[in-house]
């Protein structure tokens, strides 16, 4: 309803991770880069780690992207890390195009060991890519041990990259899973964005969907605010964003004023917490974590937004069970 007041083709601030709105920071920029090249050059395991909200999920699109440019790369994409290890298995053997029906763990394994080793031969890319992978189990994460040993005398045969909330740290830290730790080749970790990354988010974001003067919509004061209370998490800043928008439509404004904003973090419970972003820590962690969270869960409630469980629910389509 506010697209035509404010002149916009299409929804500056969807939650769901778009590859096309990429606002690319440092940060973003060196992540990419980190698990790009890893895939390239065959580094083996790469880890991504990041907050809630980061941008985690849209920076693997964005590689999946790079990589379906190449044909002699491919890859299985496991977004759902709560998976048992039989069906973690076979899902990766039904996204590489490999019969998983009827097959057993060891069978699948082998199977993938021959699949990965046959294409390592031909000089092609075998890349398996875990997101939402701090729910992983310590079996699963096991599984992924093993298969971080297929190798030649110089390079790794099977990339694999896993991408997910800090908690993934403290499990690759754990004891019994320091030899995985061991075998990790590259390591990157988004921050929130810093008062001008919001800014220059905000404006890239409004830009792409087609705002001729996306500064005067949100002016500095506004965009103060939304990172505040946002802590520079994107997420965030797109629920402050959309919500703020159909507000000052209410008003028929043509910017966004600061009160707005502040209206929105009372709505949704946002406390204020000042955030050292040179150091990505939050004063408070576990405050931080909790006040993101639910304002996700409000947003959710809110809009009806399901479409994370939905896809999940689409690309795992048959409840499998462990043999
Ligand atoms: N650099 C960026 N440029 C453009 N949009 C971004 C950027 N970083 C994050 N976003 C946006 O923020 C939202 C959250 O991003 P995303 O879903 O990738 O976060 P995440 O780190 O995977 O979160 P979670 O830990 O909940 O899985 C999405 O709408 C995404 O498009
Ligand atoms: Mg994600």
């Amino acid at each position: 309803m506010y697209k035509t007041f404010y002149s916009l083709k299409r929804n500056p601030f969807e939650i769901t991770p778009d590859p096309s709105f990429l606002f690319a920071t440092r940060r973003h920029n060196e992540a990419l880069a980190a698990l790009y090249y890893g895939v390239r050059r065959h580094k083996g395991f790469v880890v991504l780690t990041g907050e809630v909200g980061t941008g985690k999920t849209l920076l693997l699109r964005c590689l999946l992207q790079l990589l379906k440019q190449s044909d002699d790369v491919k890859y299985a994409y496991v977004f759902n890390g709560r998976l048992s290890p039989l069906e973690f298995l076979q899902y990766i053997a039904g996204d590489l195009g490999l019969p998983a029906a009827g097959k057993n763990k060891s069978e699948l394994l082998l199977q993938l060991a021959g699949y990965v080793v046959a294409r390592g031969e031909k000089k092609l890319t075998t890349v398996l890519v875990v997101d939402e992978a701090h729910h992983l189990s310590t079996d699963i994460l096991e599984e992924i041990r093993l298969l971080t040993n297929l190798e030649t005398a110089d390079e790794k045969l099977l990339q694999i990259l896993l991408v997910g909330q800090p908690e993934l740290d403290e499990k690759l830290d754990s004891v019994e899973l320091r030899q995985l730790k061991q075998r990790i080749a590259l390591r990157s970790h988004l921050l929130a964005l810093d008062l001008n990354e919001t800014k220059g988010y905000i404006e890239r974001r409004l830009q792409l969907a087609g705002s001729p003067n996306p500064s005067s919509l949100f002016p500095q004061e506004t965009v103060a605010a939304i990172h505040r209370h946002a802590r520079g998490i994107p997420r965030l800043i797109n629920t402050i964003c959309e919500n703020a928008l159909i507000a000052a439509y209410a008003r028929q404004a043509a910017s966004v004023a600061p009160d707005i904003i502040e209206g929105i973090a009372k709505d949704f419970r946002l406390g204020v917490h000042t955030v050292p972003v040179e150091t990505g820590k939050m004063p408070d962690e576990l405050d931080y974590r909790k006040a993101a969270r639910t304002l996700l869960e409000l947003y959710t409630r809110l809009q009806g937004e399901q479409a994370r469980e939905e896809e999940l629910a689409a690309r795992v389509p048959v409840r499998l069970t462990e043999q």
